[in-house]
């Protein structure tokens, strides 16, 4: 009998031991939240439709080529399961993987640098106790052509540009404005798409949030400039951030409704009231891409537009006839005149952000890739013209919607509209790649001769 109750008491001992090990669950909880804002999830999804989360294998389109997102499951030979907390900090932070080798910044490790202890602590917890483990590595690897393909050239990308932004704590900031900004600047990484990048590919800090251009979309500039959101308030900010849309502004297609629909629609009111507080008193920076919105007289329209209404065009499958493309395309739910509906559900396209935005590409890329998005009130879907119509097709009507609803009278091609489906122009550093190599191998071997000659003397 007394032996049976030391057993009890062992066991339940025993029981009390194993609980202790098991980490706190609120912490987990907190550790899935910081995940949600951070949007980890976005990037490390399954390539294949409905996944398992954090299994990998999406490609991040960069201008040097795809770069596959790792499994970040807590599976030991496949994800990060043999990770210490350490090296997922290090990860998140230095952009370090726990074997060393360095992380392509498609991975936003500039912008979680300025995690906190807290909640790197928190994200580990959740990584390890709160995932379910996928024992299979992604479908496809990273390959990028060379130099890229050597990750040794981070250190020299990270010394000049890693520690460039860390996140002070001005005393002066409200508690408000400081959640905003580490929110903005560090778990959303909002910087990461709508901040322009130098000719290294690093964020250029003294045009922050003016305006970037990922993969062929535009991330208008979110700064409080009249090319910006000067005119959106708070709650236009809010509202934008958890619906994905405002009336007569503009909605979230692309990279941001993605963000939208997996992150910012489940944020506390609170937090998205903060990141609106802190974009709204940033320095207003005029973007290198500025809003037009100015709209010409309306004979002007009639005399550019040939061939409006055209019934023979529009029988045509081939026409290039913006007019015809678009009545026939896209007036069924935007409307003859581009007004939408009265109820917004389907959008004006004479007043909206993305159609006067001075960079064509979220136009090109909305036709190209059509809208889905679940928002935090609606689910928003407009069909996707990639298989209906040709690289011309998509310019004329581009070309058309952007002149006749917002005035801009800038032509557009079938090559602008192949250039923005294959993830935008090419950065500086790529076009002029190889001159920069040959350049350097003259400076280098120039030196070398120098050298030698200094020797012999
Ligand atoms: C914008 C896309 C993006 C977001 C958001 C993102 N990651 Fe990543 N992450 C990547 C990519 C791409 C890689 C692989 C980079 C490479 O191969 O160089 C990566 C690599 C990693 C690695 C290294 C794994 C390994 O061993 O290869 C870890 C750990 C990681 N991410 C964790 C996270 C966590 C945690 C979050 C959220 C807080 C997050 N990531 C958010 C794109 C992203
Ligand atoms: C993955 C890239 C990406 C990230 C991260 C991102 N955005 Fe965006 N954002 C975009 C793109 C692209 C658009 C244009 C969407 C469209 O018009 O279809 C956009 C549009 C917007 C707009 C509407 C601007 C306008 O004039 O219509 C606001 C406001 C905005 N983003 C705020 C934010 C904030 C705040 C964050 C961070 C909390 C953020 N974004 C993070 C890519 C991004
Ligand atoms: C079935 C209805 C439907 C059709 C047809 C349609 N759209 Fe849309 N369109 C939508 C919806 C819905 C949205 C997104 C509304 C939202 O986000 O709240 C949208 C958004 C847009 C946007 C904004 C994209 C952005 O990045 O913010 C543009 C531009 C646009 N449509 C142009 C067109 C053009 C051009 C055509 C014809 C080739 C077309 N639409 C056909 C329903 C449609």
């Amino acid at each position: 009998m007394k032996s049976l109750m030391y057993l009890l008491l062992l066991v339940g001992s025993w029981q009390v031991a194993a609980a202790d090990m098991l980490p706190d669950q609120s912490l987990i909880q907190r550790g899935q939240a910081i995940a949600t804002a951070a949007d980890c999830g976005a990037c490390h999804r399954d390539s294949a439709k409905n996944g398992a989360p954090f299994a990998g294998g999406y490609a991040i389109n960069s201008p040097m080529g795809p770069i596959i997102a790792s499994n970040i499951t807590p599976s030991e030979q496949f994800g990060i399961g043999g990770y210490t907390e350490r090296q997922f900090a290090d990860a998140l932070r230095k952009g370090r993987a726990a074997d060393g080798h360095f992380l392509y910044p498609a991975m936003p490790y500039t912008a979680f640098q300025g995690m906190t202890d807290d909640d790197v602590h928190a994200l580990y917890l959740y990584f390890m106790y709160g995932v379910k483990p996928v024992d299979r590595a992604p479908a496809a690897k990273t390959h990028l052509s060379f130099p890229f393909n050597i990750r040794q050239l981070m250190w020299g990308w990270n010394l000049l540009y890693l520690h460039h932004r860390s996140i002070q704590r001005p005393e002066a900031l409200s508690e408000k404005l400081q959640r905003g900004r580490y929110l903005v600047d560090v778990l959303g990484h909002c910087s990461t798409c709508h901040t322009p990048r130098n000719i290294l590919m690093a964020e250029d800090q003294s045009r922050y949030l003016s305006g970037g251009l990922p993969g062929g979309w535009y991330a208008p500039n979110i700064t409080p400039d009249p090319s910006g959101l000067a005119d959106w308030s708070q709650s236009d900010i809010v509202t934008y951030l958890k619906t994905g849309h405002v009336a007569g502004k503009g909605q979230a297609a692309g990279p941001m409704g993605e963000a939208v629909e997996q992150s910012f629609r489940y944020l506390p009111d609170d937090d998205l009231h903060a990141i609106a507080a802190w974009i709204r008193q940033i320095p207003a920076i005029p973007g290198r891409q500025a809003k037009s919105g100015i709209r010409p007289p309306v004979e002007d329209i009639n005399r550019i537009i040939k061939g409006q209404g055209d019934q023979a065009s529009l029988a045509d499958s081939s026409s290039t006839d913006g007019a015809a493309l678009y009545s026939n395309a896209c007036a069924s739910c935007h409307g003859r005149q581009g007004m939408g509906t009265a109820d917004s559900f389907y959008p004006s396209l004479t007043r909206n952000s993305a159609v006067s935005a001075a960079s064509p590409g979220n136009v090109v890329m909305a036709v190209v890739n059509g809208v889905h998005r679940r928002g935090s009130d609606a689910e928003v879907f407009m069909p996707a013209f990639a298989s209906q119509m040709n690289d011309a097709q998509i310019a004329a009507v581009s070309g058309y919607i952007r002149l006749h609803f917002a005035g801009i009278d800038t032509p557009l091609t079938a090559a602008d509209v192949h250039m923005l489906r294959s993830g935008g122009e090419p950065p500086f550093l790529l076009r002029y790649l190889y001159w920069l190599i040959a350049g350097g191998v003259i400076v280098l071997l120039l030196v070398i001769s120098g050298l030698l000659s200094l020797r012999r003397r």
